[in-house]
């Protein structure tokens, strides 16, 4: 990530593999690990499932593309990019998506937080001694304390600052490299073992078995939602990544491996976590805590479980910190070129306003537990249907309008086919972003609201 080292201005990916991980790293994070088994339980299974992956392939890949070519081609942070490509309005598109960065990100500190204390536990050999029955009692626990939570939260977000300001080095790039492919390992690892538990049949046929009559609108709203939150999409994360990409990068070659990553890593956990519920008889919706109460289990069923453990929250913990830099460098990116704000300022100044904003999600399931918004939903379960059910859908639309029917096909197909040759995926892909994703964003959205 040369980006980072400061001068000159604006860097690039050290290498095609550099921008595929850090794209990988934003994409790969809690929302396929937390929150996909967790909404997946909520919305009974199968047909949730096909209708993301639905979702993934006509909206997604499609709409990660366009951020990429709009960053490439501009080299700017969002808001600039839209101000320079069309000027006057569409610059809100921006503006739109470093809100939803500073959300976000509010929020996420708090689960990743959560993540946070479980490697705690681990290190300190919870998981290791095959009691079961405890580990529910874990999570409880750790929502009962307002203190720990934000003590937590507290620290992940000083790590995500951290990185951010002092730049992050050719190490962790590295590290990036070599941590994805672990993570892979270790999830494959604890899918097998899920799969051959007695409840691994069952897990299968509710991720792959279509229950049509489960699926409302708002189920369709948020897997779509979810669509764009786990692939790091609607709010210019990708455009900023794709702007430090250089010249001969393969855009829809890297949108295309980020997205696949991206979708296994979801459905292996799904499988992972599934299987433990229906092998000990769980609430498939059980709600947030869910890969909390579950896969513990697991670890303190395995030989080595203590270490399993230790592993596998220290690379959860490593995913979420991929994703919350890329959610502050958003941010960080729009007052430093827009505002002429220094690194060091802005990364200081908006980590703290951040915090500041996810201290209620903190307190939600304890202090202000009572306290309830959209739907009986406690303030961190609100402010994240908000974002990604809101926020993250209108921006797509955006973009989508924008780069079908704003952007020149002189650039958006030169963009496009830089890299490569002879790239006759550019008439489908126009066809996709120009007709498809626009309306199946917007029929989603105004039924939801109620409109249509
Ligand atoms: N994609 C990340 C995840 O799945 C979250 C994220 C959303 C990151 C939006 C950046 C921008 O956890
Ligand atoms: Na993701």
């Amino acid at each position: 990530m040369a980006r980072y080292h400061g001068t000159p201005k604006r860097g690039h990916w050290s290498s095609r593999l550099g921008f595929i991980m850090a794209s990988a790293g934003s994409a790969v994070g809690l929302g396929n690990i937390w929150k996909f088994p967790y909404i997946t339980g909520m919305h009974g299974g199968g047909a949730f499932v096909l209708f993301f992956l639905i979702c993934i392939a006509l909206i997604g890949i499609p709409l990660m593309i366009a951020e990429m070519v709009i960053g490439r081609h501009t080299h700017k942070d969002p808001v600039g990019a839209f101000r320079t490509l069309a000027g006057g309005p569409w610059s809100m598109v921006g503006w739109l998506g470093v809100t939803a960065g500073f959300v976000i990100l509010s929020y996420y500190c708090v689960v990743a937080g959560w993540a946070v204390n479980y490697l705690w536990l681990a290190i300190k050999g919870t998981f290791g001694g095959g009691h079961i029955q405890q580990v529910p009692e874990l999570f409880s626990s750790l929502l009962a304390s307002d203190l720990s939570q934000l003590f937590w939260q507290a620290l992940f977000m000083g790590a995500t600052i951290w990185i951010v300001l002092g730049g992050v080095s050719d190490g962790l790039e590295r590290a990036s490299k070599l941590m994805m492919p672990v993570l892979f390992l270790i999830l494959i690892v604890l899918t097998v073992r899920g799969l051959f538990s007695p409840g691994g049949p069952r897990a299968l046929s509710f991720l792959f078995t279509p229950n049509w009559r489960m699926l409302d609108a708002a189920a369709m709203l948020e897997a779509m939602g979810h669509a764009f939150f786990t692939l790091s999409l609607g709010m210019g994360a990708m455009l900023t990544y794709g702007s430090y990409a250089n010249e001969r990068t393969n855009i829809p070659n890297v949108a295309i491996t980020v997205s696949i990553m991206d979708t296994c890593v979801a459905l292996l956990s799904g499988i992972a976590i599934f299987s433990i519920v229906f092998t000990y008889g769980m609430a498939p919706a059980a709600g947030p805590g869910l890969v909390f109460k579950t896969l513990p289990i697991l670890f303190s069923q395995m030989q080595g479980g203590t270490f399993v453990a230790i592993l596998f929250f220290l690379l959860l913990v490593f995913a979420a910190l991929t994703s919350s830099i890329s959610l502050l460098e958003v941010v960080v990116a729009y007052y430093c070129d827009e505002k002429k704000w220094q690194r060091r300022t802005a990364t200081l100044v908006m980590g703290f306003l951040i915090f500041l904003l996810g201290v209620p999600s903190a307190l939600s399931n304890h202090l202000l537990a009572d306290v309830h918004f959209i739907g009986g939903r406690n303030f961190l379960d609100s402010i994240d249907l908000v974002a990604t059910n809101y926020i993250l859908p209108l921006g797509a639309l955006f973009i989508a309008i924008f780069t079908g029917w704003v952007m020149t096909t002189r650039v958006a197909r030169g963009e496009i086919e830089k890299g490569t040759v002879n790239f006759h995926f550019y008439p489908l892909w126009h066809f996709l972003i120009k007709y498809v994703s626009p309306i199946m964003v917007a029929i989603l959205f105004l039924s939801k609201i109620g409109l249509i």
